[in-house]
């Protein structure tokens, strides 16, 4: 059984979204054991209490620069024997200690079909502000290992969301979440737990 910590920043519907798929009983070998918020105030802590599980706030603030911050979020996730992290809607850049301690073990959801509209800047409700200004037909969202490159690691699963005429940033933000996010990031992060991801040149192989 793997042990699976959940990094978050806001509302946490992708929290949930794993919860939900845990009690449904689709992630099968894997448990989410505690939840990191890098807000006090972040609505993911309340799913988190409502469910019984674990949290803990570690906020960039706190530390003076970005590698006292990486330090402490990879001793953390250490102390917290931490076999899968996920980002579900964290807000935080993490640093390069934390990404080499947890190489290929960090799951990130990114709003958009990758490469399109991600890497630096591209985060929430920016993401389909951009896609809407260019006036793509389709988006959708990515799940993917992190690495070094803002959204550069390897995909895992990609799902496509149609835009429909009058879409706002915040229709088809919630449109994405609903077809996409709440259902790619559960799968790639059972996936993971069932050992059924390889990765090689920067990219993943999923086995049957
Ligand atoms: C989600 O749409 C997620 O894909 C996005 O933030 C939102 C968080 O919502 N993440 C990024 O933009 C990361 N670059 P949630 O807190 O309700 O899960």
């Amino acid at each position: 059984m793997k042990n699976i910590v959940v990094l978050v920043s806001g509302g946490g519907t992708n929290l949930q979204a794993l919860i939900n798929a845990q009690n449904r009983g689709d992630i099968k070998n894997g448990r989410i054991t505690c939840v990191v918020s890098s807000n006090p105030n972040a609505y993911a802590l309340t799913r988190a209490a409502d469910n019984g599980i674990d949290s803990v706030v570690i906020k960039r603030k706190d530390y003076d620069t970005l590698s006292d911050y990486d330090d402490a979020l990879t001793k953390l996730l250490k102390s917290l024997n931490a076999d899968l992290v996920v980002l579900a809607g964290f807000m935080t850049i993490l640093g390069s200690k934390v990404i080499k301690a947890f190489e290929n073990k960090i799951i990130n959801i990114h709003p958009s079909l990758i490469p399109s509209f991600c890497g630096e800047g591209f985060y929430g409700l920016r993401v389909h502000e951009a896609a809407l200004k260019k006036g793509v037909k389709l988006t959708g969202a990515t799940a993917h290992f992190v690495n070094e490159v803002c959204d550069g690691g390897p995909i895992i699963i990609q799902k496509a969301v149609a835009v429909e005429n009058g879409d706002t940033p915040e229709i088809l933000q919630k449109r994405v979440m609903e077809q996409a996010e709440w259902k790619i990031l559960p799968q790639a992060v059972a996936l993971f737990c069932d050992d059924k991801i390889t990765v090689k040149d920067n990219k993943t192989e999923i086995l049957d």
